[in-house]
């Protein structure tokens, strides 16, 4: 009998490993024998460990599970499919994944990720086959008709960089995976590394083939050790399977690729800073242009791509561009996997067409807050992304309908907040945040963030506080305007959303403001 666990840092951290050596032991003292795959996550966290078992009927999924229950589990006969108070049932007819357009995640949860068979007998390598069929130029006219757009926040047309990079001139190529996730609430970069990393080869392999670079590199954080493990094992079945190395699948291309561990520095995730420190140095953001496209890694022309951009790709051109298009709105094409989390009842992993709003993520899918309370408002994009209160809920998920509201999708992480956050703490969070995560290349963000601590902690003391008001919405706008890069130039969109929505927070009632946690 097979039973899925996940290997997921979600699920390990919840207690997965423990689950399986307490199934192992009661499978032992039964002599029944058991087969335990490590899967990566379904993304239903609040259901980690979810434990799934193979029957005739298909999967059937028990959560959470406790090293405890695996008792009662064998007890009821769980090994059939029984009832059980933790049978969740079939976990695609759950409606938090039933409601989802998985493309990207589709193996995810399902698959064995060390498994290179695993990963071809779903579909795996079909994008790559087609790639190297169609050959770079056509390549790169199929993901520019996907309108596939980069995932890491910016939303920059992935085609365009690819078609700079393919058209510039030099003995050497990168494709460097930004994986470097360092948004608050965000996961599914390391998601997909540690439960579908083949994916992630398939897609720097393609990204290679259709600009002539020949070498990859993952940079990812020291804080996602399983996700690190999980890429290397994939990459060296990848290699013994010859889709990595000299003449891959058997073509005239070679592409071959390696992981490298950041020191966890949020401006690490900037694609120049990323260079300087994949190069070895400390990573100080660079001064744009030239662009990495042009002068990238090495001084070469470099494709940065965040890992689910890359990952799109596979499927792109496995199933054709017009398939991907058909999803989305506007000019926010496909799908984007939707990080829920913060305060919410039920946080995870949710794959979706772009379009669908904002409260529907929060409450009809989340549930609402796990607190209980109201949901006060919802910080989008991560520490640098815009406060968004519940009457604004009906913005659908599209990057032009967020910056219309002077907001940001970011890399698709959703904080939610309930009605007992206090926005002041918020705002001089952000700053504080920034103060500390700066690269000090530039003042408006080195000095900007320190000062604007300063002024947030005077307008709460009740001091000069119209001025100060004034104050801090003049260094926002030098922040933003004045910043090298989006660290300094986005902590304003925070700061001003909680100003904007919540001003009598920042009232005249003088009170002291604690440092955040
Ligand atoms: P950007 O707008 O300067 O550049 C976007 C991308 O397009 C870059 O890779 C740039 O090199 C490339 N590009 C621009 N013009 C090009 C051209 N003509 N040819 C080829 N390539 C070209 O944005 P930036 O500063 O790279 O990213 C800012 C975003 O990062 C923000 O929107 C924010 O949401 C996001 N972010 C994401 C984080 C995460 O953890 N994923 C963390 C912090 C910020
Ligand atoms: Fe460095 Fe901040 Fe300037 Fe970015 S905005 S270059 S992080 S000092």
């Amino acid at each position: 009998i097979r039973i899925y666990v996940p290997k997921d840092a979600c699920a390990i951290a919840c207690g997965a490993d423990e689950v399986v050596e307490a199934i192992e032991a009661a499978a032992l003292a039964r002599k029944q024998p058991v087969e335990i795959v490590r899967t990566g996550s379904r993304g239903m966290l609040w259901l980690e460990p979810l434990v799934e078992v193979a029957t005739p009927e298909g999967r059937i999924a028990y959560g959470p599970v406790e090293e405890g229950d695996v008792e009662g589990l064998f007890e009821a006969g769980f090994l059939t499919g029984a009832t059980h108070a933790l049978r969740i049932g079939k976990p695609e007819e759950h409606p938090f994944l039933a409601k989802q357009t998985r493309l990207t995640f589709a193996r995810c949860g399902i698959i064995d990720p060390a498994s290179y068979a695993d990963y071809v007998a779903h579909g795996g390598y079909k994008g790559l086959e087609r790639a190297l069929a169609l050959g770079p130029t056509e390549i790169i006219e199929e993901v520019k008709k996907s309108g596939l757009r980069g995932r890491g926040g910016a939303g920059f047309p992935t085609a365009i960089k690819w078609k700079t990079v393919a058209d510039a001139q030099a003995d050497r190529k990168y494709i460097v995976c930004n994986a470097d996730e360092g948004d608050s609430g965000t996961f599914a970069d390391r998601m997909i590394m540690e439960g579908d990393p083949f994916q992630l080869i398939e897609g720097m392999t393609i990204a290679g083939i259709a600009v002539g670079a020949t070498k990859g590199f993952v940079y990812t954080r020291s804080e996602y050790p399983h996700a690190i493990w999980a890429m290397e094992k994939a990459i060296e079945a990848a290699r013994a399977h010859g889709m990595l190395g000299v003449n891959i699948a058997g073509s005239q291309h070679s592409f071959d690729m390696e992981v490298r561990m950041g020191a966890g520095a949020y401006v690490c995730g900037e694609e120049t800073a990323l260079l300087d420190s994949l190069e070895g140095g400390r990573g100080t953001v660079r001064a744009k242009p030239p662009l990495p496209a042009h002068k990238g890694l090495f001084q070469k022309p470099t494709v940065i791509n965040n890992v689910l951009s890359l990952v799109a790709v596979p499927h792109i051109l496995a199933d054709g561009a017009q398939k991907y298009a058909d999803f989305g709105m506007g000019r926010s094409r496909g799908t984007m996997p939707v990080q829920i989390a913060g305060n919410v009842k039920f946080g995870g992993l949710f794959e979706t067409a772009f379009g669908i709003t904002l409260g529907e993520l929060i409450n009809d899918i989340g549930g609402g807050t796990a607190s209980g309370r109201p949901v006060k408002a919802a910080q989008v994009g991560g520490p640098l992304g815009a406060y968004v209160p519940t009457w604004q809920f009906d913005l659908p998920f599209d990057y032009e309908a967020f910056a219309a509201k002077d907001a940001l999708i970011g890399h698709g992480g959703i904080v939610v907040f309930d009605e007992t956050a206090d926005m002041v703490k918020m705002a001089r969070f952000a700053m504080e945040f920034c103060s500390v995560e700066s690269c000090g290349k530039c003042t408006p963000c080195r000095i900007g963030s320190t000062r604007g601590i300063e002024v947030i902690d005077r307008i709460v003391a009740g001091e000069r506080r119209e001025q100060n008001l004034v104050v801090l919405k003049d260094l926002c706008q030098t922040m933003k305007l004045g910043s090298l890069c989006a660290l300094g130039g986005f902590t304003p969109y925070p700061v001003l959303s909680a100003l904007t929505h919540f001003p009598e927070e920042f009232g005249d009632t003088p009170r002291r403001l604690e440092a955040a946690e």
